[in-house]
């Protein structure tokens, strides 16, 4: 079995998701501790990369059965090229195994693949099997599951005020009609809303080049809880305390206007 079926430890949780709305349309998760996982063992840090899959696949499950309508996993960074070369390899295998036995699973769950990122700068063996997932599962209804690889936030800007330009230069864009929806329409999310909540793993409170246009109103949820020990229950238990949170946008809460 590989995306794992089992139940949550407290179904009480997902019970009490289901019926206090609203469920956060997007919820996006910062996988970190992998490192410090498997120091902590005295294992190489592949271990804890390898131990993180199986976290993955948990939170997978657990955000389809709270009804999320999209996941993105900060799975590889621009700037963790600056790892031992190792390292690089050993994530990118993982990758490669990952997308490759997960594919039937994830066609049978109705997950639908995407990739945010610079995909052309991946090996291309992982890219040709994330691309073939990619293709397989686009017709999937449910779950869309959206990979950061290769991410930078600054970048992936910078490659929309590239984009941007060139429409001017090219007389389909006027500047004066350069508004917040076009621009964000050139960005790599396209087409996905802005994440709802933000989960980062191992108690660091910082953003790291992740999403920085897209997470301006989203609510943060740091845990110390490493990444390869997040387990559906903690998944649902963020997700619970985003319910009970009030977002303002700016603007005053209603009770007191
Ligand atoms: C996150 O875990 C996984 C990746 C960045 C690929 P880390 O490998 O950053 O784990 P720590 O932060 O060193 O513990
Ligand atoms: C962010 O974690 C990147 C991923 C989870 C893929 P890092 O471990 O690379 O971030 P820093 O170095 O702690 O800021
Ligand atoms: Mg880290």
């Amino acid at each position: 079995m590989i995306l794992p079926d089992t139940p949550a430890t407290d179904d009480g949780l997902l019970t009490r998701i289901l019926s206090g709305p609203p469920i956060p349309r997007h919820v996006a998760i910062i996988m970190d501790g992998n490192g410090r996982w498997a120091e902590r063992r005295g294992l190489p840090r592949t271990a804890g990369h390898r131990a993180g899959v199986t976290a993955v696949k948990h939170v997978v499950t657990a955000a389809a059965q709270a009804n999320v309508e999209a996941l993105t996993l900060f799975t590889f960074s621009v700037d963790n090229w600056g790892r031992p070369k190792r390292e690089i390899s050993a994530i990118m295998q993982l990758l490669y195994e990952t997308t490759k036995n997960e594919l039937r699973e994830m066609a049978d769950k109705n997950i639908r693949l995407i990739a945010t990122g610079d995909i052309e700068g991946l090996p291309l063996t992982r890219r040709r099997a994330l691309k073939e997932a990619i293709r397989k599962t686009s017709d999937n209804t449910g779950l869309v599951l959206n990979l950061a690889l290769n991410y930078s936030g600054r970048a992936e800007i910078l490659h929309a005020v590239r984009r941007v330009a060139r429409a001017v230069l090219a007389r389909e864009l006027r500047i004066d009609d350069i508004d917040e929806p076009t621009f964000a329409a050139h960005l790599q999310t396209n087409g996905l809303p802005d994440p709802d909540l933000l989960i980062r793993t191992s108690g660091e409170q910082r953003l790291s080049n992740f999403l920085l246009w897209q997470t301006s109103y989203t609510e943060l949820y740091v845990t110390d809880t490493l990444w390869p020990d997040f387990g559906k229950d903690d998944f649902f238990r963020a997700i619970l305390d985003y319910q009970s949170r009030e977002r303002r946008f700016g603007r005053v809460s209603p009770s007191r206007s």
